[in-house]
Parts: C-alpha cells; structure tokens; sequence
C-alpha cells in the first residue's frame, strides 16, 4: 500500500552517483531513481513526477542550472537540490534565485543531505496539495459559494438545492460564525424570488421597542419624531426573502405580530390603519436551541412550530476538520491582492488542524486575513499565525488522542476517513501520524480501500486519491 516518494539523482561520475544513491537509500523512505546526465535526466523528468532531484552542478552535457531552468518551466514542483565542488560561490547563487530548493557544497555529511532532502520533500507535498486544494475550490466555486466537502456540509447544500424553489419557511440553527446568513443567501439565490430583494435584520441589535419601528415601519406622525411615512423591512422584502437573524431575541409581543403577518400575508405600519398586503419568504436564524426556549417560555411555540417547517442545523468548525486546508485555500484567494502569500506551510496547515476553532468559520477567516497580512515569504508560517492558534494545544486534540488510547483507533480512523472522503494523506494530518502509519494502522484493523465495494461513503474522488473504503469484519 501507498508509494514511496520518487526521487532522482543525477550525476555523470558513475562513483559520485553511487554514493548519492547509497547515502539516500540509509532511509527506507524513497524511490530512487538515477539519470547517468543531463539529457537523460531531463526526458525521465517529463515522464515520471519526481519530489525532489538532487543534481550535481556541473554535468557535462547541459549545465545544472540549464537543467533547473528547463525543470521549473516544465515541472515547477518538482523541488531540485544543487550538489558542487568548491568555488563555484557564483553559480550557487544563480541557482538559488533561479529557485533551487538548496545547495550543498562537497564534501557535505549525509545526515545534512537526508535532513535537505526531507524538507525539500515536504514543500514539494505542501506545493502539491496546495495545487490539488485549488482545482478541488474550483470545481466546488463553479455551481457554489458554500465551501467544503464534509459529509454534514454536502447534506446542507442538498437541503438547500431541495428548499430553495419551495418557498418555505426555513430556520438555521448554529453557533456564531458556522455560515447561517451565508446559507441564507444561498437559498435566496437559488429561489425563484433570487431577483428579489434579501433583506437581513439582526434582531439581537435592536432594542424591545424598536425592533417593529423597524421590520414594519411606520406612517408619518405615529409618534413624535416620526416626521415622514417610512416603509420598515418587510416591505422592503416584497418578492424577495426576509432574513431574521437572532430571531430568539425578538421580544414575545413582536412574535405574535410576525405570526399574524407570516399566516395573513398583510401587516400594518406603526400608527397606520390601512392593512398591506406583501409577498416575502422569512428564513430566520438562531445560535441557541430554539425548542428549549419555548421550554422556557421565552420564545413562542406558535411561532416556532411555524418556522420549524425546515430546519438546517450547521456544523460546528471542529466537527468538520477535514474542510479546514479547503477553507484555507479559499479565504487566501479572498485576501490575495494583499500579499504575496501562495501556500501553507505544512507546520503552519498542522496547527490549523489542531485548533479547536470556537469562532467556527468566522474565526478562521479572520486568522488567514491576519496571517496574510503578517507573512514575510510566500509561506504562511507557524509564527505568522494568531498567538492564540499558535499557543494553544487543543482540548479537542486532547480528546481525540485520549480516544484513540481508548481502544477506539479503528472507529475513529474509519470516521476521520470519513471525513476527508478517502484522503489519507488529509487523514493522517488530522490523526497527527505519520502516513505510513496510517497504512500499518488500516492492515492491522482490516479497514481495506476497495474501488469496487459500494459502500456510499465516498461519493466522489477528491484529490485521486479517495478510493472508497470499507471495514473488513
Ligand atoms: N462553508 C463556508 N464556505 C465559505 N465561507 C464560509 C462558510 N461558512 C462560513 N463562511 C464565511 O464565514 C464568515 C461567517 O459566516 P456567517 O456570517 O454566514 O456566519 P453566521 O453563522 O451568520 O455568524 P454569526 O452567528 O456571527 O452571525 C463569512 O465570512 C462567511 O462568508
Ligand atoms: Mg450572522
């Protein structure tokens, strides 16, 4: 299972490439391949992905930096590390501006050269991935603005793609910043009233009397200082879609005038007499349990049984992980006329994965705006990311860990599977293991990947690598 990483050496002194070969082989961990020159090195490069190519800077047939100039151009992830004799200063720093990863100069120690290789490794997998993240955006930003690929939200744009044409009443239900107004107007946009106006109203940041000044307006002379007619929300909202943010502040008197509006179709403006009749769909949204509210009293039952026709209930940040490198991927090409920011680093990528994220989606969009801002290089690195993600190891990371000591290891890496829809290489970031850990782990539960089992898990390919998967019993 799983392949090694393909690594070609190129030199022409038949004895240097021997011992090239024989110092990276001392790690199990590559596929080495080996070019005798330039030429040949060049044609196996156009036929075969190689991570890194370590290559010696003076060959005989072409030069090492014609060599990395055709490479870029060619295959620009592909990392090349530059080896040289002494005194060729000059020619180093040419490479590196033409974008070698490193150089070294012989005679160099070989655990210096595996530590390179190494990194040079994981920045071509950082680059790679980033390349895969954004066909994968591409594809999802083509019919749609709701990223992800997490089981819980494909089901959110289901129901959406399903409500939209209905004109029903719909609640979303989910902790602050999780996307409620953001699945607001997706179900707008995809409603026959998408030509319509969306009217959003936070209920929560209007005082008790208020908040009817507001959704109903109010004819001139209604009270003193109401010096003109002026037309409220609701009104505002014909052939379109009201959306009631924080629809559990809404004080009770003011529910029970919403009902009547939502069952007659017709409303008057404060100090009118006049009923007016209006066509609007309501979506309301909440970040608190609605039903124990009317437990409580504090909110209406009739009126929730009215907007409780349909319910979305959002994700919380930590339940879908998986959607974190996407997410990223997404709001850097938001801010990308701010910086020069290209990619992750995969420690910076790894801290993300472990934060809790108790702003939900809000928060990480703030963090990558920060990050952005704060990069020096063409990396987010782990420093330039807020103190709080940086400093803090996550309860949640606590709790899956404790979980998989609880003899729990197969459940949850079948679920984190799950998640990332196949991914191992996302899965094993998230479990925080090696990949090749990963693969022992799944022979030694019996969870096999099967392209022919028709389990449903795995609906679509992500990344070519999301073969579906079932547990062995
Ligand atoms: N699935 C998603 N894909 C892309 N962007 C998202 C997603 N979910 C949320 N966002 C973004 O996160 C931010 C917060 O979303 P939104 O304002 O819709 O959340 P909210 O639940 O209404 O938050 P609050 O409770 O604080 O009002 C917005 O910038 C939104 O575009
Ligand atoms: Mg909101």
């Amino acid at each position: 299972m799983g392949t090694k990483p393909k690594i070609l050496l190129v030199d022409d002194e038949p004895l240097v490439l021997d011992s090239l070969r024989e110092i990276v082989s001392r790690e199990d961990k590559y596929q080495i391949e080996l070019a005798e020159n330039g030429t040949v090195a060049l044609s196996k490069a156009l036929q075969e992905d190689y991570c890194v190519i370590i290559t010696d800077l003076m060959l005989r047939d072409i030069t090492g930096i014609e060599l990395l100039k055709s490479l870029k151009t060619r295959t620009p992830e592909t990392q090349v590390i530059m080896v040289s004799g002494k005194g060729t200063i000059d020619f180093a720093v040419e490479a590196m501006k033409m974008g070698a990863f490193d150089f070294l100069t012989k005679p160099y120690s070989p655990p210096h050269l595996l530590q390179i290789l190494e990194r040079a490794r994981a920045y071509y997998e950082s680059l790679v991935e980033n390349k895969q993240l954004k066909g994968e955006l591409r594809r999802l930003k083509k019919n749609y603005d709701i990223i992800g690929t997490h089981p819980k939200v494909e089901r959110i744009r289901d129901i959406i793609e399903n409500i939209a044409p209905s004109d029903s009443t719909a609640l979303i239900q989910g902790k602050s910043g999780t996307g409620k107004e953001l699945v607001a107007r997706a179900i707008h946009n995809r409603s026959l009233r998408a030509d319509g106006p969306f009217q959003a109203v936070n209920c929560g940041v209007f005082a008790e009397t208020l908040i009817e000044n507001e959704l109903f307006g109010h004819e001139k002379g209604a009270y003193t200082g109401a010096v003109q007619r002026t037309i409220g929300r609701i009104e505002a909202a014909a052939g379109g879609t009201l959306f009631l943010d924080e629809i559990d502040t809404m004080p009770i008197s003011s529910q029970v005038k919403l009902l009547r509006v939502l069952e007659e179709h017709t409303f008057q403006r404060i100090g009118g007499t006049k009923s007016i009749f209006v066509d609007f769909r309501l979506i309301a949204a909440t970040n608190v349990n609605l039903k124990e509210a009317v437990a409580q009293r504090q909110f209406r039952d009739d009126l929730f049984y009215r907007l409780n026709v349909i319910t979305i209930t959002l994700p919380e940040m930590c339940e879908r992980l998986s959607d974190v490198p996407l997410l990223v991927s997404h709001f850097m090409e938001r801010y990308k006329g701010r910086s020069k920011v290209q990619a992750v680093s995969p420690d910076a990528l790894d801290l993300l994965l472990r934060y809790p994220w108790p702003g939900n989606v809000r928060e990480l969009v703030n963090a990558i705006e920060y990050a952005m801002v704060m990069a020096k290089g063409t990396h987010i690195m782990p420093a330039d990311l807020p103190e709080n993600i940086l400093g803090r190891s996550s309860e949640q990371q606590q709790n899956r860990e404790s979980m998989s000591l609880r003899d729990t290891e197969k459940d949850l890496i079948v679920k984190t599977l799950r998640d990332c829809r196949g991914n191992k290489h996302l899965a094993a970031k998230i479990l925080r293991i090696p990949r090749s850990t990963l693969y022992s782990k799944l022979q030694k539960h019996g969870i096999y990947m099967d392209t022919h089992v028709e389990t449903g898990v795995v609906p679509q390919d992500m990344h070519g690598d999301a073969e579906r998967f079932a547990v062995q019993n």
